[in-house]
């Protein structure tokens, strides 16, 4: 939490963001010490699902030098306004479904994002507190690679966010995410479990399965942190194109996908 003694404005700043907060009934941080792990595809598909299943759902990009959101979500093009009381109002992807992401403030879809602790920080306040959510059942807030001031900011912030952690069975991944379960013990954020991701490759041609990266790893780093591990995901090109083609994501691209059932038995765990 932020300090209780300090400065007015951190006072006021820290009522507006657990005023907010009351509005967000489950938080889930999706997190990993690594990058291009399938955080991002995580968030978007388990966010999807909850939303068509009927409740209303926001989706937080806390990737601000690589805000991921508004791509995986076919959003590129939406530009944030703000509500009459200077509110920013998040993008509605769906019905029962928001987005709020850097990418949308940005003047070019290329402009790097070139900010340091105080004003990521702050950004990341804003995005909670002073953003026009609605009432949602759920929060699903994408985060960067590693524990850095963005994944802090929520992790001091945000106290009953619950982990939901994503990794590879590679062995680089493996030892970065043991930081990250590392970082979350130290701040006592409750995890509420790995996602191994990548553990084996879907053919696009016959469908078959082969193991990608050894097996048993996110396994046994899942018991050595005394976390449960939840799922293993394959990796499934095929699913990945159909969401490129349609415009979608990839649970709703190809509903029958191994993958999607994956995301659908892990959705109903959340
Ligand atoms: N299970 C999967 N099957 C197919 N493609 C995947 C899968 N998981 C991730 N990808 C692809 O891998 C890339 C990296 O995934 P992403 O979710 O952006 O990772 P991160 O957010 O951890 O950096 C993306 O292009 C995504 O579409
Ligand atoms: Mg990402």
């Amino acid at each position: 939490m932020i300090t209780t003694l300090g400065t007015l404005d951190q006072r006021l700043q820290q009522k507006a963001v657990e005023t907010s907060l009351r509005k967000f009934d489950k938080k889930y941080l999706i997190l990993s010490g690594k990058g291009g792990v399938g955080k991002t595809t995580v968030a978007v598909n388990l966010a999807w699902l909850k939303a068509k299943e009927g409740h209303k759902v926001g989706l937080l990009d806390i990737d601000l030098h690589g805000p991921d959101l508004a791509h995986a979500m076919y959003l590129e093009d939406r530009r944030l306004s703000v509500d009459e009381n200077g509110r920013l109002i998040p993008a509605q992807a769906a019905e029962n479904l928001w987005v709020m992401t850097v990418q949308h403030l940005l003047g070019r879809r290329q402009e790097a994002v070139m900010w340091r602790g105080p004003r990521k920080i702050r950004a990341i306040i804003q995005f909670i507190s002073e953003t026009a959510w609605p009432e949602l059942d759920y929060l699903f807030i994408d985060s960067p690679p590693g524990t850095g001031d963005e994944t802090l900011t929520v992790l001091r912030n945000i106290p009953d966010v619950k982990a939901l952690v994503v990794s590879t069975g590679q062995s680089m991944s493996i030892s970065d995410v043991a930081k990250a379960l590392d970082c979350l013990k130290t701040c006592q954020t409750e995890t509420f479990g790995l996602v191994e991701n990548l553990s084996s490759l879907i053919c696009p041609e016959c469908g078959g399965k082969t193991p990608l990266y050894g097996l048993g790893g996110c396994q046994k780093l899942a018991s050595e942190a005394g976390i449960s591990y939840l799922t293993d995901l394959p990796m499934d090109p095929a699913a990945s194109l159909l969401a490129d083609q349609k415009k979608t994501p990839l649970v709703e691209a190809a509903p029958d996908s191994p993958l999607t059932l994956k995301l659908i038995e892990l959705a109903a765990k959340l």
